[in-house]
């Protein structure tokens, strides 16, 4: 038996969730004050990198919350006490960023912090092959885990500070903790989370992916889909709002097909419906939405509710009806188009937005012709444009015809162009007109986003000063106002635009 302070390991550790990893919090309490690491005085210090989508971040925020609850504090940089990399896959490039920062990370516990934790987790550790490499040749890793236990992150703590005090009596032990869990299991609800704006929040609605497009890995690290009960997500909503936040950001792979499995009868439609009533939030949004489950009840709550925002993101990857088959997508160039104008029909203001991808394995030069048309037909507000990237493990990865890379370069190139005409064209309609912005953070930033710590920044010096905030269809307005501002929602005269963004003036500067 291991001597732990307390005899704490005498005590049972609840099988049930959340109730276990609350203990566990405790338990981690407990060991780092009783080892001297965590006094008073001395805090420890965390840092999580996070690559990849918005989930990827949402499960950041749940992260650092359970960190939080143990007694370390965020620092922005990864000379800390622990370091965590919540990894993505989605596309090559995504991965090879993450083995440059381990190997940065690798560098600074040998020479400056050898009792330093570094853990993964994340998209990329659900894939076996990946595991196996850190595991070979970053043997300074100390916990990997994936994206279906990752609200376990005070138990893995724990077993690896346990293992840590065994090893000081037996120096041949072993002490990292891996643990990922193939499939999901249950949703678990109410763990602590230090979200990342006073404003803005992410809520997760379903988590996982049914569609399997033949070139995404996401299915098989994510999961099959799953949906939050509805009465969990209005809880979450209301108590969002109760705290001041705005803007909130409802979030799945595919929240269209929100509700199937569900003992309820609910759409996604319906839960908008719900959530827009809430008081308090004054904007909505949502990502993603699939085209091939985009129902009409959706438009219809879209058009009538005023704080859902009138922008879309609708994945196009290809305007080829004959790609789309082959990347299992369900719809039809045509399809898509007919929900563009039914869109379009209700709101005729909306912005859609979209992901194409480029160089899919056959697309040949009359495919790629027609994604051009279709671009210039919807006229896209904007566009995510990716080259294809071939992930092991999916159909597209073993298709014949994969697409010389010039070739790739060169459309995407001839891409880029298309959609930057119609993104700057769209964004110029709104110069002269007065719009609803939230303050989002003080100084030109073209990201947006907020302080460097992430919070509101101080508002003692109120006086007038550079402001950048978010119109209703996503993109940024720079305007002089108040730093108390941030966090508001305010009208603000479009004076110019920029292609992608815009410079603006406070309709009521006091
Ligand atoms: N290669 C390139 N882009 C991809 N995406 C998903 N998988 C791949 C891949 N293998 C893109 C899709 C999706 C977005 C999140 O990422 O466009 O909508
Ligand atoms: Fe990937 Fe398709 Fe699911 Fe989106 S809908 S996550 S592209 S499989």
């Amino acid at each position: 038996m291991v001597n732990v302070p307390g005899n704490l390991d005498l005590i049972e550790a609840p099988t049930k969730e959340p109730e276990r990893q609350l203990f566990y919090i405790e338990r981690c309490k407990e060991l780092l004050a009783a080892s001297g690491q965590m006094t008073d005085e001395k805090k420890l210090t965390y840092h999580i990198s996070t690559f990849g989508c918005q989930m990827n971040f949402r499960d950041s925020e749940k992260l650092a919350g359970v960190l939080e609850s143990i007694g370390y504090e965020r620092v922005e940089s990864e000379k800390a006490d622990l370091v965590l990399y919540n990894t993505c896959t989605v596309r090559e490039n995504a991965s090879t960023r993450v083995y440059g920062r381990i190997g940065y990370v690798g560098k600074i516990k040998k020479e400056k912090n050898p009792s330093m934790v570094i853990g993964i987790c994340g998209c990329m550790m659900q894939e076996p092959d990946e595991v196996e490499k850190m595991k070979k040749s970053y043997s300074f890793i100390d916990i990997i885990f994936g994206t279906h236990n990752s609200y376990k992150i005070a138990e893995l703590l724990y077993t690896l500070l346990m293992n840590r005090k065994a090893k000081e009596k037996n120096p041949s032990l072993k002490t990292h903790v891996i643990d990922v869990q193939k499939e999901a299991t249950g949703i678990v609800e109410d763990l602590p989370v230090r979200y990342d704006s006073t404003f803005r929040a992410g809520v997760n609605i379903m988590y996982g992916c049914d569609n399997f497009c033949t070139y995404c890995i996401v299915p098989y690290v994510r999961g099959r889909e799953r949906s939050r009960k509805s009465c969990d997500i209005i809880r979450e909503v209301e108590e969002l709002a109760s705290r001041g936040v705005k803007e909130i950001m409802l979030l799945g792979q595919n929240v269209n097909s929100y509700g199937k499995g569900l003992d309820e009868d609910i759409t996604f439609a319906a839960l908008l419906d719900k959530l827009s009533d809430i008081k308090g939030i004054k904007r909505i949004r949502f990502m993603t939405s699939h085209p091939k489950d985009l129902s009409d009840d959706l438009i219809s709550v879209m058009s009538r509710k005023e704080t859902i925002c009138r922008h879309i993101h609708l994945p196009l990857q290809s305007g080829s009806s004959r790609l789309l088959k082959k990347m299992n997508r369900h719809y039809t160039r045509e399809d898509y188009l007919t929900l563009v104008g039914k869109l379009r029909a209700a709101m005729p203001d909306i912005a859609i937005t979209t992901d194409i991808i480029v160089g899919f394995p056959g697309e040949t030069e009359e495919d790629f012709k027609e994604t051009l048309e279709v671009c210039e037909e919807v006229s896209f507000d904007s566009a995510f444009t990716f080259i294809y990237s071939k992930r092991t493990g999916t159909p597209a990865a073993a298709f014949p015809d994969q697409v010389p890379e010039d070739i790739v370069k060169e459309r995407f190139d001839r891409l880029l162009k298309v959609v930057a005409h119609s993104s700057a064209a769209n964004a110029s309609k709104l110069v002269g007109k007065d719009v609803d912005v939230l303050v989002e953070t003080v100084g030109h930033s073209l990201e947006g986003g907020e302080a460097s710590d992430g919070r509101t920044p101080e508002t003692g010096d109120d006086a007038v000063t550079a402001l950048t905030g978010r119109l209703g269809n996503n993109l940024l307005v720079h305007f002089e106002g108040r730093k108390s501002l941030v966090g508001e929602i305010v009208r603000v005269h479009i004076d110019e635009c920029k292609d992608f963004y815009y410079l603006g003036s406070l309709c009521v500067l006091d």
